[in-house]
């Protein structure tokens, strides 16, 4: 089977209800990023950190995948499909997709504060332990902290990342502002003679000039026209 690997960001999820960020309205306009998003904004302010992913976490219970992350899922029967997703939430697991890397880590974990990336201290949260305090512990004794990669930390993700895109028969971007490295820097990976398609309603300007088949659309809508294009 040909290697269709997607890359996905917020605007996966819009059409579910979740915001997107830089997006008019976004959650960047309502939560500024250095506060929730940064090492530095939860050495400040713990509480409203923890706060703020224990809100999102809450919102996974109350949202459900959309059509285009139905879609994604189907394409595995045509597709050997790989999912790199920036999104923290689990919509693409619940949607069926079975092979999915996130890049900026995981609303339902959590991990220790001072290794954040060391496997023995990630866990997954059950629905009823959504709600973190401070004052809940890792197995090392640090206080638990968001599965989340913040900026200005490193993703460790990036390189089984790099080696999907080098891999592809098939690229497909979809809702992403393609703002944030080096998840943005992706399509740089996938070989030249590889075809690449961007699923977005606005228009994403691609830096290095690449060409790509533009669907201008939101992510349901964008994915059947891609069906339709690549197996009908
Ligand atoms: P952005 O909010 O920057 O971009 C969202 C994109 O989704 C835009 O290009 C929108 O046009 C598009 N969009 C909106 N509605 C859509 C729909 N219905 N269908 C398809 N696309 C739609 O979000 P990301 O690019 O994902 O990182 O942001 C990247 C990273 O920045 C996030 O993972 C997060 C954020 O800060 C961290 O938190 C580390």
């Amino acid at each position: 089977m040909k290697k269709l690997v997607v890359l996905t960001g917020a605007g996966m999820s819009a059409e579910s209800g979740i915001s997107t960020f830089r997006d008019a309205g976004g959650l960047w306009d309502k939560y500024p990023v250095e506060q929730v998003a940064t090492p530095e904004g939860y050495a400040a302010n713990p509480q409203l950190v923890t706060d703020f992913y224990n809100e999102r976490r809450k919102q996974l219970l109350t949202v459900k995948p959309n059509r285009g992350h139905e879609l994604l899922a189907e394409m595995e029967q045509f597709f050997n499909v790989t999912v790199i997703t920036q999104n923290v939430d689990n919509l693409h697991e619940r949607a069926g997709s079975s092979r999915v890397i996130h890049l900026h880590g995981e609303l339902t974990k959590v991990t220790s504060s001072w290794q954040p990336n060391n496997p023995n201290y990630i866990k997954e949260l059950k629905p009823e332990e959504y709600e973190v305090k401070i004052g809940d512990v890792a197995a090392d004794g640090s206080q638990l902290r968001p599965f989340i990669v913040w900026f200005g930390e490193a993703v460790p993700m990036i390189e089984t990342a790099i080696d999907y895109c080098e891999q592809a028969d098939v690229f497909l971007i979809i809702g992403t502002s393609l703002n944030v490295y080096p998840a943005a820097g992706l399509l740089n990976y996938v070989p030249a003679h590889v075809p690449v398609y961007l699923i977005d309603p606005k228009q994403v300007p691609i830096a290095s000039g690449r060409p790509v088949h533009v669907i201008q659309k939101g992510a349901s809508e964008g994915m059947v026209e891609l069906k339709r294009l690549l197996v009908e």
